[in-house]
Order: structure tokens, then sequence, then C-alpha cells
């Protein structure tokens, strides 16, 4: 039989510790399956509040001792830690704990990677490392000794600035001794320690008030070549989070440490970034230009969160946006800033799409900030995220980039070393602007996406536009209010002039009339701009309309979103009716691809279309039942119907976009090399794969090695590749991930489960790493018709591995459970089939606190 039910949390329990903290000393004596940590912690009365018992977290501790002011006390075991009986006065708490490192295989606390100690306390590891009040309202100052043994560590790295450092070679066997002292108050979650045989690249930068800093990205000895860009990346942030948010670096040192094993991309513990090495690590060689993109966004988010998580942190979890999504928001405008704007819009609206909305229309969604949970990691989702973040954008768009950076200013200087609230964000805003934002609040308490619907008026010369907003029922909400919806619209004229630049309408009602007088002749409405706010929008439009925005819209998101609205309709038409695909959408396109004036990344977007995944979601929505494999076939006669339609145009744009010379990871290198890949995957549905062949023989980057292993797998020709490609790669653990992750990627359909299987049972299937599980596992759950095979093959593998993977690693289990939940789309058969691999992971003895959440909402809804 499973465990009792777990207990949920509810945000509107929030109480205060009842004691402040002075300071805490910890030593760590470092041992792999006996590691020994000793607190000494300074508590105080805190006296609003000291009603409560004294109760610290802890969780797998090998209790040694503990003592109060001295003398040993007795702990009193409750759920998730411990009670102790302590004078209403100051008093020392002094403990000794062990741990075993080596045993840690949820990559939660303190654990082993290849030999090499680190951490990750984010949200709730701290308390597997020793007894403490495990709660981001709870900042204290750190002073931490690190204790090792010479051979196996010869760095040893904690927060704050290196104070002293020993190597006593003359002892045997010789002790290391490294001491740590971080000067800013910060909760455990921000704690960090990594030892090992590490070698660093080195760097310094000098701030804006002229102070030295020295940067350092440690690595394991034979990665030092894979640093330089990540430095780039950190110099670039840094300057950057100076001039546009005045925020100044605050210690003497900044390090970056890079481990194969980690749940996550990165965590930005102070003083000392945690990365995934695949979130930091790179050269041409091994990597993507979208993997070079993805690393100076992940070390620019984790620097920025400096200021906007640690100085200033949540007071609880269920704040979580308020660091998570104002560091999203501020590393998407540093990515705009550093490459292109309209790009990295479409990214993100693709990315939002591609994650939020499914969430968000399914069993799963929540709000913003959530009111309850189980456990907190199943709550770093693409809407505290990515949602979270576009609400910082819209509240951006109202009040206007002056206001917003005063407002910014308000929030760091009033806020500096607090644990705060969403309430007290809002607060500086409504302070700053004198602005009313109760109904802006919505967007944090209200989950759901909103649908807007544009119809059109002209009468006299006056244009008017009609606005209504809904939000369907999500899991404990029926009915939602209207909320605030900055929708930016512009008016264009017959030749494609502007007749209003782009102006903000806010919707705050149900239903809302704007009206633009002065208009001789009818204007072509241009709405929802930039992707001004994260709903879905139905306009009564036709597709002369849209082609002729796709041809003339001087908004470049709305450009590019026409073109898109173009293919999604004519493959639902495909779907749905069996019609051809859309002449007018693929002469439309044929002529902007054309267009040299456009940035090639941009034209490279343009080639793309609605994921088949995004399309059942379409089609659900519309009240059909998704066929996976009727998606399928129709997604490959839209891409079959392009490379004929653009078959004279293909070679001349695959030539003029090559790269020559050394090899840059900027961005128009870079979108250079994305247009003329998608050309090459268009042409090798026409020439069987010759150039894809040639492509590959001549790659001298990642880049081009991959785009070409991928046409090769997808026109059936990649048998030899994918030998060559192992054989070249084998040493490389990132560069096999891909060897993993392309042969899934590429399986057909109704091959994909055998595929997957025989993956699994190659020597290098490290399943126990995160990496290299996601790159099978993650790969086939996003091969949507594979996955979705009406064999149900699929969804057995996927669910044999998380019952095998979450005894072991729970966080990552959990996380990928969300593979599953879309299950409604689909027909009778598959979902009988889904639920029934859901229920069977839920019925498993001693099932995960993570898992277990997951899959009862996944169930319930
Ligand atoms: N604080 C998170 C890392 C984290 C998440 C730790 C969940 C523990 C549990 C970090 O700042 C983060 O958000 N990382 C992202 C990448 C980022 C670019 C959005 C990640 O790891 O995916
Ligand atoms: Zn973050």
């Amino acid at each position: 039989m499973k465990d009792a039910a777990p207990q949920t949390i509810y945000l509107k329990d929030y109480k205060p510790f009842g004691w402040i903290i002075d300071d805490v000393h910890l030593t760590f004596r470092l041992h792999p399956t006996a590691t020994r940590v000793i607190s000494r912690i300074r508590f105080r009365p805190d006296y609003e509040v000291h009603d409560r018992p004294f109760m610290l977290h802890g969780e797998g501790l090998k209790h040694i001792s503990a003592k109060v002011d001295g003398h040993e006390v007795t702990l009193n075991h409750v759920e998730g830690g411990i009670e102790v009986e302590v004078p209403h006065a100051p008093f020392n708490w002094e403990a000794e704990v062990e741990i075993n490192p080596q045993a840690n295989t949820a990559l939660e606390g303190l654990y082993m990677s290849n030999g090499m100690y680190c951490t990750q306390c984010e949200a709730e590891g701290f308390r597997k490392i020793t007894w403490y009040p495990d709660r981001p309202d709870v900042m204290a100052q750190f002073t931490v000794r690190i204790e090792s043994d010479a051979e196996h560590t010869p760095v040893m790295l904690s927060n704050g600035n290196g104070l002293y450092y020993e190597q006593d070679n003359a002892q045997s066997p010789a002790p290391n001794i490294s001491i740590y002292q971080d000067p800013w108050p910060k909760p455990a979650y921000l704690f960090a320690l990594v030892a090992g045989d590490l070698v660093a690249h080195e760097d310094t930068f000098k701030t804006m008030s002229g102070k030295d800093v020295r940067l350092s990205i440690y690595v394991r000895p034979g990665d030092e070549h894979k640093c330089a860009f990540g430095m780039e990346a950190l110099k670039k942030s840094m300057k950057w989070d100076e001039e546009v948010y005045g925020r100044e670096y605050d210690l003497d040192e900044f390090n970056i440490v890079a481990v194969d094993d980690f749940n996550m991309g990165a965590m930005e513990n102070k003083g000392l970034n945690i990365f995934n090495s695949s979130c930091v690590l790179a050269s041409p060689e091994t990597a993507t230009d979208g993997n070079f993109e993805r690393i100076e966004a992940i070390i620019a988010h984790e620097y920025f969160h400096n200021w906007t998580g640690n100085r200033i942190t949540c007071r609880d979890w269920f704040q979580l946006c308020l660091k998570e999504g104002l560091t999203v928001f501020r590393d998407a405008q540093f990515t705009a800033d550093m490459r292109s704007e309209p790009v990295k819009r479409i990214d993100d609206v693709l990315a939002l799409r591609a994650r939020q909305f499914p969430e968000d229309q399914g069993p799963l969604s929540h709000p913003v900030r959530p009111e309850s949970f189980q456990e907190i990691n199943n709550f770093y989702t693409a809407t505290v995220y990515e949602k979270g973040a576009e609400v910082i954008g819209m509240l951006k768009t109202l009040v206007g980039d002056d206001a917003y950076a005063k407002a910014l200013d308000l929030y760091f200087e009033r806020h500096d070393g607090q644990a705060c609230t969403i309430e007290d964000w809002i607060k500086v805003f409504e302070d700053s602007t004198g602005r009313d934002l109760t109904q802006f609040k919505l967007w944090y308490s209200q989950s759901g996406t909103p649908e807007v619907t544009v119809r059109e008026e002209y009468e006299g010369d006056t244009f008017t536009l009609h606005l209504t907003q809904s939000s369907a029922p999500t899991p404990g909400q029926d009915v939602k209010a209207p909320q605030v919806i900055p929708v930016a619209v512009g008016l264009l004229n017959d030749n494609g002039d502007e007749v209003l630049p782009t102006k903000i309408l806010e919707l705050t009602e149900a239903e809302q009339s704007f009206s633009f007088k002065g208009h001789a002749t009818r204007p072509i409405p241009s709405a929802l701009r930039g992707f001004s706010a994260p709903v879905t929008l139905t306009q009564d439009i036709d597709n002369a309309r849209r082609a002729f925005l796709l041809a003339h819209d001087t908004d470049p998101f709305n450009r590019w979103e026409a073109g898109r609205d173009l293919a999604r309709d004519s493959l639902i038409g495909t779907i749905v009716k069996g019609t051809a695909p859309n002449p007018d959408y693929l002469s439309g396109l044929k002529t902007l691809l054309r267009d040299d004036r456009l940035d090639p990344a941009y034209r490279a977007l343009m080639l793309g279309q609605p994921s088949q995944s995004e399309l059942a979601g379409i089609l659900h929505k519309q009240g059909h039942t998704a066929d996976p494999a009727a998606i399928h076939a129709a997604t490959e006669t839209l891409r079959d119907a392009k490379a004929k339609a653009f078959a004279d145009l293909l070679p001349d744009i695959y030539a003029a976009n090559q790269v020559a010379g050394p090899f840059s990871p900027d961005a128009e290198p870079a979108g250079k090399r994305s247009l003329s890949n998608a050309a090459l995957s268009l042409l090798t549905r026409l020439d069987g794969g010759e150039a894809a062949e040639k492509q590959y023989k001549s790659a001298g980057n990642m880049t081009l090695q991959l785009a070409a292993f991928g046409a090769l797998l997808d026109a059936g020709k990649g048998e030899n590749a994918v030998a060559a490609f192992y054989d070249q790669w084998k040493d490389d653990r990132l560069v096999i991930d891909k060897w993993f992750s392309m042969q899934v990627m590429f399986a057909n359909p109704e091959d994909l489960a055998t595929t997957v299987t025989t993956l699994t049972q190659h020597a290098d299937f490290d399943w126990k790493n995160p990496n290299r599980f996601r790159a099978v596992m993650g790969v086939m759950a996003a091969h949507h018709a594979g996955f979705n095979h009406e064999s149900g093959a699929a969804y057995k593998v996927l669910a044999d591995w998380l019952i095998k993977l979450d005894p072991v690693n729970p966080q990552t289990t959990a996380r990928m459970c969300s593979a599953f939940q879309t299950w409604k789309r689909y027909d009778a058969n598959r979902q009988a089939l889904l639920k029934a691999q859901l229920e069977r992971i839920a019925g498993q003895d001693g099932l995960s606190r993570d898992t277990t959440e997951m899959v009862t909402r996944i169930l319930e809804a």
C-alpha cells in the first residue's frame, strides 16, 4: 500500500519563523560516504512572533550531537524535522550530523558528481545537509570552513569571498582547509559548496564603481577549452546589469562551476553559481548556435538573480515568480539587446505556446502565484517562469519604460536585504506611478489562458474594434473576473503604410470597444502586436487579409504571426477536411524568403510551422479529437509542398547563407546558419540527402554537423552517420547526449518505442544522469506522432522508466510526468492507454511525494 497522502501547504497559512539568526558557522569534513557537518548558529527570539515551538528542518541526517548553549539537548522528531526546547532569549546552537554524499542520487543537498562534491539547495535541499530553518525568509550571514583530503579536492569553494586556503603537504593524509565568508545575509537555499579536482578559466571585471572582481569558471580537467564563451557572456551580463538596471556586483569574486549531474539548468547560489555542464560548456566543434545562445542567456539569468533573487529574495515559495518571472524577463531583455529583438520575441512566444499553454489549458493549470502545493519542486513551471515573465512585460507596457525604470529603482531601494511578496512588488509600482493595480494583480491569482476576440466595424470615418475577453474554467477556478489585457494595435492602409502607430488598448472589461476617428478609408488593424499579452486571439479575418499582413505588417512579430496563422489554418484544413496546402501561404512565404533585406534568422523562423503538439492542442480546443497520425501526415504534406514550391529558390538560399572564415557564435552568422540549415532540411526532400551528405562530411562546427545529421536521419539515410558520429564523439558526454536525442527525434512513429528500448540498452545510456535520461526519454515524449502511436508502446516505455527512476531521482521523474498532461486531447482508446500508465505509476509502493502529486493532479482533472 502507498503511504498516507502527502501534506498540502497553503499560502494563506504563512507564519514567520519566530527567531532571528545572527550568524551561521559551518564546518564540513568531507568524506565520500561519511561527511561530517558541524554547525554553530546564534539565534535570538523575534519578539513580534515568539509564540511557537523552535523547529528546525532536517531530512536523512545521521545525528551525532546537538547542544544549546553548550548543553546536549534531546530532539523531538516531528514531520520534516525536529523541535527543541530552547530559552526565550538569545542562544547558541551547535550540532553535528553525518551525511552520505555518494549515496545521494536525488542530486539535492550535498552529492557527488564524477568524484566531485557539489550541492543543490533550492528549494528545500539544505535540510539534507544539516538541521536548519530551511525557509527563504530566514536570512543569515554564513562562514564556511571546508576540510578535506588534498589529493582529491584541490579546489574547495563556497559562497562569498575566499578568506583562506591551506594545503598542508607535510601531513599525511594531507588535509586541505578552505574558509569562505559571505557578508550578505541569505536564505539557506542559496548556500553552495563545491570541492574537487577542478581547473579554472579566469578573468577579471572592473565594476562601475571601479572595484575589481575575480571571475572563474571551474571545470573538470580536459574541459578548459570550453569556457571562453561563458566567460564573455558573464562579463557582458555584468556590464548590462550596470547599464540597464544600475546594478553592481557586490563581492570580490564570482565563481561558476560546471557539473555533469544536475537536475536543472543552473543555480544562482550567492557568488558560486552551479551549472549543468550542458548550460555553460561550449566550443564550436561540440556546441550548436542554439547551445551558445542558451548558454549566454542562462549565464545572464543566474547572474541577474544576484539582485532579483538574492539581495531581494522570496518570503515563501509561493512567491517564486517574484524572482523567477522577473529574472526571466530580465534575461529576455538582455538577449534582445545582445541579439535580435524580434527573433527573441518570436522564440519566446514559440516556447510559451509549446510549454505554458498546454500546462495552463490542462490538468496542471495553476496561477502564476500558486496558492497550495505538496512538493514545491513541481512548481518550477512554465507558468511561474514564462507566464510570470509575460506578466512583468505587460506591467512595463502598461506603465511605460520610464515608469518601469523608476519602479525598479524603488524596488531595489526599498527591499534590498528583504524576503518579499508579490504584494510588495505591486505596491512599488502603485507607489511610484500612482496607478491602482488591484485588477492587474489578477494575473497572479487567476489561472488559464484568456481568450480575446476582435471584431471590426467601419462607419463614416470611424473605425471601431470590438474586443471581448473570457477564460475557460481551470482546476479550482470555475468563474473568472476580467483581467487587464494590454492589446497593442496598429492600423495600416491598403499600401501597408502605418496610419496609426502602435497604441496600447487597455482591455479591462468582458466587452469593450475602441474607436479611431478620421479614417477616410477603411484601415487594416494589426492586433496584439509583439504578442503584448499571453492570450489566444481570435480575429474574424480571411486568408487574403493574413496574406496582406504577411507581406506588409510593420510589426515584425505580427508579420511572422500572419504566416503562422496561415500555416496553422492550412494544416487544420488538411487534417479535418483533407484540403491541400494553401497556395497563397506558399507564394506569400516565397516572396518573403527571397527578400534579402530581411534578417536570415527571421526568415528561418518564417519557414517554420506549428508543431504537431500545438496542432493537437488547437484541434482539441476547437472540439475535435486530435488524431496524431493525421496531424503528422498533414505536417509532412505541408513540408513537402514547401520543398516543391521553393525548389528553384532553395539552392540559392542555401548557397547565399554559407558562412566563411572562423566560427563565430554571434547572432549574424548564427542567423545565416539557421536559414541555410532550414533550406537544407527542405532540400533533402528533393535531392534525397545529397546536399546533407556533403555538409555532414565537410562540417567544421556542430551547428552544421548536427543539422546535416538530422537531415540524413529524416531522409532515412542516417545509418553511416550514426556510426561515424558516435565514433567521433564517444568521449564527449554532451555530444553523446545529442547522438541519443537525434536518433529518438527522427525515429519513425511506429518504431519509436523499439528505437528507444534499443538505445536504453546501449552501454552509454547512463540513466541516472539527468541529461542522458532526458536526451532519450524527454525527446521520446516530445515525438508527438511516435509517443502517441495507437499501440501505446511508447506510453509504456516512458512509464516503465519513470517507475525505475523515481526512487533514485524523484525531481527529474516528477518533471517528466508532464508528458502525460495532455492525455484528454486524444481518442477513447489512447485515453485508456494513458490512464492505465498513469494509474500504474500512481500505484507504486513508496512513490515519491514529487511524482505522487504530479500523477494525481493529472488524473484528477
Ligand atoms: N533557481 C533556478 C534553478 C532551480 C530551479 C533550482 C528549481 C532548484 C529548483 C534557476 O535560476 C533557474 O531558473 N534556472 C533555469 C534556467 C533559466 C534560464 C530559466 C533552469 O535551470 O532551467
Ligand atoms: Zn532563475
